[in-house]
């Protein structure tokens, strides 16, 4: 390559990242794999090492710096970081909105509500598109420079995106909260956990512990995100003259703004969205402990003004509290399926933000120590949307004589064997392969819903099961002595038959829902289907090292291991030898069309641009049920490159290679049963054909 195409190729590359990035941490719509991605990042870092003239600190492999910080410089915002006033009810918000409109001259107010998401304030400065420097609050005045710890997290975009027809100011704060979804959080705190490490006791505090590492290298293992809503300092350009606009400028130039921010005419609206945000609290992927609510028209805040260091023009409704104080009444061990014990409190039921908590996990008997957690103690329990209730402190002055410290068990409660703590580790397990408390939880999820679906055997039923010593593992569930099954007290023959065909129905299941079935660590139902797509069968996912498992994208290393390693067991291999023999089918097929879907097979699409009547991954599910293979970028092997709206580069790419694009309704016609071939041979006779389906 001469040094022009090098530079072409660098700048591609750093593109084609940087875009990733976006789609995947910005918009939610990843279209490359994990592996597609690495090996992007991996062609770029090479050519840099060979080209270090070349190097860019805006390189997407500058995010993690080397060299641990010996501190924290301080950096002086421009413009003070404010805080907010706080309203608790309707009648409050209403009598904000009255000061508010009254202080600009009586004016009907528009406003903006959009979550106050939990996390930690940051500004991030760009000067002339790029990112300069970035800051926590602080005092407000003054804040932390915590610039290279910003830099490593994927969703705050190093160069902006220059929109067309307006220019960037030359200076550009922006101010945004960096936050940790509520599911990455819990992946984080089981990570911790596994190594026997010290919990975070929030998303929030996670966040925060996480960006105020002085080594960049822990930062940039953490799962951080960030969500912007406003602009502070600018210098040049034209300023947006509402908040609404400023949001928008910032989606357009590659932010991701606070979610489903709402405009809003009136207050009665302003309170519906507030009403909505509770009700949806806890079904937020992020935590929310309130709604901003901001007017909307700039140069009304300006009249509406400031008290102290708080805008009159803006306010935050806070949800209710989600602590409480209770008493524990016991703390007693549950086996998990994996044989893992796991400490609850069984606490004096206490309502918490309208449902009512009677336990909460003490996650270890680390944790139990850490915070000197007692029987008979007053605690403050916390319960923060799906995440399990959990106890945050003991009230240590409502101490009496009482409580005794905790002592773990040494044998299981279920089978009396002595327990095992690995070193290193945190859990303490019972190693018992027969014990039939963690028989129990395998068979609840072998049967349930999302796995082998066995209608007609509850977890009653199944726990009868296992005590009467009918089954010792899950494949027993295929070799059930039917008569004696009938002959149970409580049954009879009909409910017996009835059960019997759906054992049987349950042989017949995707290999998906079998993966699932199986209960190894870490995978649910989304690897499992990553895992089923990839190998197609128990046998190949059997055979496959961890580099192999570890090589699908969206399963990392922790996860390919566990994989890995439930397979190597012994006994393991043993049930899934005693589940084919009962004739359980442990592939799918996907040659034959059994299914009758499978039409679409040997054939791979990419998906580029914006569907209309599909999400990307309701389209992705239907190509691969119909036998397709679904791909995240475009190559000489692509067969067909579907566009929809604001097809971007892969369309360029797909011209280049000659590979046909297709219309949405075309796809939909293909996946209703119409021949592939008909269609390539229509699209790849030239670029100029396929160009003319293109929106
Ligand atoms: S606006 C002048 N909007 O809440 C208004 N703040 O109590 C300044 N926060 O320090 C803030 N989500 O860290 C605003 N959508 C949102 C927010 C938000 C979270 C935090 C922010 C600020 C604190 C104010």
């Amino acid at each position: 390559m001469g040094d022009d195409a090098i530079q072409r190729r660098l700048d591609n590359l750093r593109r084609e990242i940087d875009r990733a990035n976006y789609e995947y941490f910005v918009l939610d719509q990843p279209s490359l794999t994990d592996a597609e991605y690495d090996a992007l990042m991996r062609e770029l870092r090479d050519l840099e090492v060979a080209h270090p003239e070349l190097a860019s600190p805006e390189s997407p492999t500058q995010r993690v710096g080397a060299t641990p910080q010996a501190g924290f410089a301080e950096i002086q915002h421009p413009l003070p970081m404010l805080s907010l006033s706080n309203v608790y009810n309707e009648e409050e918000l209403r009598a904000w909105a009255q000061r508010a409109s009254r202080f600009a001259g009586g004016s009907d107010l528009t406003f903006v509500a959009e979550p106050k998401i939990d996390g930690l304030a940051v500004a991030l400065t760009y000067v002339d598109g790029v990112f300069d420097h970035g800051a926590t609050r602080g005092d407000g005045f003054r804040g932390d420079d915590i610039t290279q710890n910003l830099r490593t997290i994927r969703s705050i975009p190093l160069r902006l995106v220059a929109v067309s027809g307006a220019p960037l100011p030359r200076v550009l704060e922006v101010r945004g909260e960096v936050y940790m979804r509520k599911p990455d959080f819990e992946l984080l705190n089981a990570r911790i956990a596994e190594s026997g490490g010290k919990l975070f006791m929030n998303p929030r505090n996670a966040a925060a512990g996480s960006l105020r590492q002085k080594d960049t290298r822990i930062t940039a293992s953490r799962p951080l995100r960030l969500f912007v809503y406003g602009l502070g300092y600018t210098e040049g350009g034209e300023a947006p003259s509402s908040h609404w606009e400023a949001l928008e400028f910032l989606r357009s130039v590659g932010f991701a703004p606070s979610p489903d921010a709402k405009r809003c005419g009136s207050v009665e609206e302003v309170w519906a969205e507030c009403e909505r945000w509770q009700a949806r609290r806890d079904t937020l992927d992020f935590e929310a402990d309130g709604v901003v609510v901001k007017v909307d028209d700039v140069r009304l805040q300006e009249e509406i003004g400031y008290v102290a260091r708080e805008p009159r023009w803006a306010t935050a409704y806070k949800f209710p509290p989600t602590q409480a104080t209770s008493v524990i009444k016991d703390i007693t061990i549950n086996v998990s399926r994996t044989g893992a014990l796991n400490p609850l409190a069984m606490l004096e039921p206490v309502n918490i933000g309208g449902v009512v908590v009677q336990r909460a996990a003490l996650f270890n008997e680390d944790e139990i120590a850490r915070k000197d957690i007692r029987v008979r103690d007053t605690v403050v329990v916390e319960r923060r949307g799906d995440v399990i209730p959990y106890v945050v402190k003991v009230i240590e002055e409502r101490r009496d004589s009482s409580q005794v410290p905790f002592a773990m068990l040494a044998t299981c409660p279920a089978c009396g064997t002595p327990t095992h703590r690995a070193e290193g580790e945190a859990m303490r397990y019972c190693p018992n392969v027969a014990c039939p408390a963690q028989l129990r939880e395998k068979v609840h999820h072998f049967v349930s819903r999302n796995a082998m679906d066995i209608v007609g055997l509850g977890e009653k039923l199944a726990d009868r099961f296992v005590d009467l010593g009918l089954i010792h593992d899950v494949a027993d569930l295929y070799r059930l002595d039917w008569d004696e099954i009938a002959a149970l007290e409580r049954l009879g023959e009909q409910s017996a038959a009835n059960l019997r065909a759906s054992v049987e129905a349950s042989k017949n299941r995707p290999l998906a829902r079998l993966i699932n079935a199986l209960g190894i660590r870490h995978v649910g139902e989304r690897t499992a289907s990553l895992l089923s797509d990839r190998f197609g069968s128990l046998d190949a996912l059997m055979k496959a090292p961890v580099e192999e498992v570890n090589a699908v994208g969206g399963i990392g290393r922790v996860l390919a291991e566990s994989v890995v390693d439930f397979f190597q067991e012994p006994r393991n291999q043993e049930v899934i030898a005693k589940l084919k023999q009962a004739g359980v089918r442990t592939a799918d097929d996907r040659s034959s069309g059994g299914n009758g879907f499978s039409h679409l097979s040997g054939k791979t699409f990419v998906l580029t641009g914006r569907l209309a009547s599909l999400t990307r991954p309701q389209a992705e599910e239907r190509l691969r049920q119909a036998g397709a293979t679904v791909s995240g970028s475009v190559s000489k092997k692509t067969s067909f490159l579907v566009a929809g709206e604001e097809a971007g580069s892969k369309a360029d790419r797909a011209r280049d290679l000659k590979v046909p694009i297709i219309d949405e309704a075309e796809m939909l016609r293909m996946l209703n049963g119409a021949d592939a071939t008909a269609s390539e041979e229509i699209g790849s006779t030239d670029g100029a054909a396929a160009e003319v389906v293109l929106p």
